[in-house]
């Protein structure tokens, strides 16, 4: 696990919008030209409404201008996994699903996925563009 990518996902997790749950998410990922880029949880008082940390880091990366990332750091109180929703949406920048997950606790604890073992079976097309 980058010790950068950890440092800002468990920093980002601090202005984590969870005042629902609780549950307090930070990531960090660091896309093709080596920028980071990080995201916490907004909830929402309608609760459906809520972006989960995972999808404000890709959300930074594309507004910045990039369209992959190699590995992703999610920090969380338990080592929680990405939900399903956000498993597609980082394979929609992550050809081949090359890039690496690592599951944190705010102590460094962690696992370290593929997200080809997280999503094996993505939906895919050939209509998904990358390139400007
Ligand atoms: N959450 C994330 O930020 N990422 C995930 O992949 C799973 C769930 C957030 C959404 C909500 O704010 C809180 O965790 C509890 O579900």
């Amino acid at each position: 696990m980058d010790p950068e990518l950890f440092e800002a996902a468990k920093a980002v997790r601090d202005q984590a919008y969870a005042p629902f749950s609780g549950y307090k998410v930070g990531a960090a990922l660091r896309s093709t030209s080596g920028r980071i880029f990080v995201g916490c949880n907004v909830e929402n008082l309608s609760y459906g409404l809520t972006v989960c940390a995972e999808r404000n880091a890709i959300g930074a990366m594309v507004a910045a201008g990039d369209r992959e990332f190699t590995e992703i750091v999610v920090v969380t109180d338990d080592i929680g996994s990405p939900c399903g929703m956000c498993r597609q949406v980082l394979a929609e920048f992550s050809p081949g699903l090359k890039a690496t997950v690592n599951l944190a606790s705010d102590e460094g604890e962690h696992t370290s996925i593929p997200l080809a073992n997280l999503l094996p079976y993505p939906f895919k097309s050939d209509k998904v563009h990358r390139s400007k």
